[in-house]
């Protein structure tokens, strides 16, 4: 949406970042019943611009499972207004850490 857009008028790197925590968190939100924060971003790469009225989606896949943290690779691809063409736009890697109620990392279930 254009309330979306940097002051030269394609979409705001930031806006777009949201969406990628936002569809990483989605991804491993069940995993543990603690509360998941975001540490680290990393290897971020905007490779194509995003434009108004582009169709934007987030493919999720988790890349390493540590003791306290997840890390979550994000594709985040987007679909052309006019021509219909799907480009990849941005990738990174979203690491969010399990914390308990003090705040402090917390171990994750073990995963068979
Ligand atoms: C998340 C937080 C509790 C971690 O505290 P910390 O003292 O750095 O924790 P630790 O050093 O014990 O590291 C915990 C885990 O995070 C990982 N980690 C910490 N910093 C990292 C970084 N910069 N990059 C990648 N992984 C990192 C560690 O490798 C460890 O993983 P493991 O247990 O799976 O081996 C603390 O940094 C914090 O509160 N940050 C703010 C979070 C926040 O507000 N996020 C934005 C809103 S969601």
């Amino acid at each position: 949406m254009p309330s979306d857009t940097n002051p030269d008028g394609d979409m705001f790197g930031g806006w777009i970042v949201s969406q990628m925590d936002l569809a990483a968190y989605i991804h491993v939100r069940n995993l543990t019943p603690e509360r998941l924060v975001t540490v680290a971003i990393d290897n971020l790469s905007f490779q194509k611009p995003v434009f108004v009225g582009d169709c934007l989606t987030c493919y999720a896949v988790i890349e390493k499972i540590g003791r306290t943290s997840l890390t979550i690779k994000i594709t985040a691809m987007v679909e052309r207004k006019i021509s219909r063409e799907v480009e990849l736009v941005t990738e990174g890697s979203f690491v969010f850490v399990a914390i308990g109620e003090d705040r402090k990392p917390v171990p994750l279930p073990r995963f068979q």
